[in-house]
């Protein structure tokens, strides 16, 4: 189920993708996953920096070399890193049970996932455009939709 509208936006620089992220965590919750696309230096883990910023969490560690980076904050948030597998289950890593346990998942090349079915999830899709990046935000689920509506409002106000 895809509910939601989905929206885009433009991101002049890593600053402003930095800032989107710190809005994504506002807007996130216990059990959201976050599915960020997009081509090696889209700015995936740019976002999630920011996520960590917004999350009290001030030095994230690269996931280069490990799949998946804890951040226990008070709201925890779990950061993998998908792209040397293959066909990976949503059980690998413990992946599912970080969300029913109340983390938000940001996961980079989802694309690696074998058909995994979780209930609440945005999809982030990030392009190069001109020196800037395009950025297109969707959801499934009820309260992942919902949650991007704020997102969308929080992005319209600029705050
Ligand atoms: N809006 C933007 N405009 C220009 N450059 C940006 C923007 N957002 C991020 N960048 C830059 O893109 C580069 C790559 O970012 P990042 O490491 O986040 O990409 P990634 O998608 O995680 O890549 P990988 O797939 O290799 O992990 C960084 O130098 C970052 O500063
Ligand atoms: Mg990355």
């Amino acid at each position: 189920m895809t509910g939601g509208e989905s929206f885009s936006l433009f991101l002049a620089t890593p600053d402003e993708t930095v800032r989107l992220g710190e809005m994504l965590a506002r807007c996130a919750f216990p059990g959201l996953a976050i599915f960020l696309e997009g081509d090696l230096g889209a700015g995936k883990t740019t976002l999630v920096t920011g996520m960590c910023r917004a999350l009290g969490w001030d030095r994230p560690s690269s996931p280069t070399f490990a799949i998946v980076n804890e951040y226990p904050a008070r709201q925890p948030l779990a950061h993998v890193d998908l792209y040397r597998l293959e066909d990976v289950d949503e059980r690998d890593f413990g992946l599912s049970d970080y969300l029913s346990d109340g983390w938000i998942l940001a996961i980079e090349w989802p694309d690696r996932l074998r058909a995994a079915e979780f209930p609440e999830w945005w999809r982030i899709q990030l392009t190069c455009a001109d020196s800037g990046r395009n950025v297109r935000l969707s959801s499934s689920g009820r309260l992942a939709c919902e949650a991007l509506e704020k997102l969308r409002a929080e992005v319209c106000r600029g705050d």
